[in-house]
């Protein structure tokens, strides 16, 4: 197992955030958690970063505990995190925010720039245009850019989909696949639920702070409740 996330809870103040939350990422796989807004999608994935701590809970990756292992160090081990809200720093080129994501490496990162401009050619053509005044989009696509700078073993992705057209989400989404199948692991999360369940291997569906299913990726496509819930209540009628 590469990343083991054991009933782990989590708070803001004296707020449960995180109540026994379990996830398993085996390598090579893309997970997906889905959920409504708060369900803790977000706090999963920065406690797993370590960007807030744990209540309880243990956190096992490439089975070391690293539940008290620093964030930054945790990059270092191969978590590489691409935050919900983007974050990239605005008042730098594209180039340099893309090596802020490889400046701790001790290694030369030419290569990861290389794969990085052939899976995002707009960021080639603009490497040297200010972050800032980037498309939403393509802001989105300089965070995920960045994270993999670092040379994650699993990529945490928070909504890469976010706020873009529909044309730019199928382009998202192919190159999240694309990225797992040069062999980085994925875990994602996202509002968007059948495309993530598409591309998935395997899903967690998070309520209010607790893992309520968890499944084949393909198999929550089908489930009544999932479809009811996150997939638009539709007929069965695939659209996507
Ligand atoms: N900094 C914070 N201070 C206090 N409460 C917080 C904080 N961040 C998150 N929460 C609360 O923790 C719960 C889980 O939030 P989280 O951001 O993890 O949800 P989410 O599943 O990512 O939702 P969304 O789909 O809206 O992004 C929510 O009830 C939220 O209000
Ligand atoms: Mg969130």
């Amino acid at each position: 197992m590469l990343l083991e996330i054991e009933d782990i809870h989590v708070h803001y103040g004296k707020i449960g955030a995180l109540k026994g939350v379990s996830i398993q990422v085996d390598e090579g796989e893309i997970v997906t958690l889905i959920g409504a807004n708060g369900a803790g999608k977000t706090t999963t994935l920065k406690t797993i970063s370590g960007l807030r701590p744990l209540t309880s809970g243990r956190i096992t990756f490439e089975g070391q505990d690293i539940s008290k292992v620093a964030g930054h160090v945790r990059v270092r081990r191969g978590i590489g995190q691409s935050p919900e809200g983007r974050g990239i720093f605005p008042g730098m080129t594209v180039q340099e925010n893309l090596f802020m994501g490889s400046y701790a490496r001790k290694d030369s990162p030419a290569k990861e720039l290389a794969e990085v401009y052939e899976l995002f050619p707009r960021l080639s053509e603009r490497k040297d245009q200010v972050g800032g005044t980037m498309s939403g989009g393509e802001q989105q696509m300089l965070a995920i850019g960045r994270a993999l700078m670092t040379k994650p073993k699993v990529l945490l992705l928070d909504e890469p989909s976010m706020g873009l057209a529909p044309l730019l989400v199928a382009q998202i989404f192919s190159i999240i696949k694309e990225i797992n199948d040069r062999g980085t692991t994925v875990l994602l999360v996202e509002q968007n639920a059948r495309q993530a369940l598409q591309v998935a291997h395997r899903a967690y569906v998070l309520e209010t702070g607790q893992v309520v299913k968890s499944a084949p990726a393909h198999e929550l496509l089908d489930d009544p409740s999932v479809r009811a819930a996150y997939l638009g209540g539709d007929l069965g009628i695939d659209t996507a």
